[in-house]
């Protein structure tokens, strides 16, 4: 099952069906990504995916069309907009 890591506090857990990250963060604290918009307008749930980026889905348009604009490298993310894959793997993440 994937294990999805927050490397700023250390807090970790297991998706057996994979799922939204924003998910994960509403349901425990210690994910500790902030939020505002949550529809990928604002870039404030920036993210590097430290390891693990098969594991991840690929960028929505709203995603891509954001982080192209402000000239992110391809392994940024937004946490609003992540979905981690079912499937076994480690997907390490770091807020910005
Ligand atoms: S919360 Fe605004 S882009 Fe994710």
């Amino acid at each position: 099952m994937p294990r999805l890591v927050f490397e700023r506090t250390g807090f970790a857990v297991d998706l057996p069906e994979g799922g939204a990250v924003i998910d994960v963060c509403d349901r425990d604290i210690r994910a500790g990504v902030p939020f505002a918009c949550r529809h990928a307008n604002c870039g404030v749930c920036r993210l590097d995916v430290v390891e693990g980026a098969e594991h991840c889905a690929p960028r929505t348009d709203w995603e891509e069309e954001l982080l192209v604009w402000l000239k992110e490298p391809e392994g940024t993310r937004l946490g609003c907009q992540l979905r981690i894959l079912a499937g076994d793997g480690l997907v390490r993440l770091r807020v910005r």
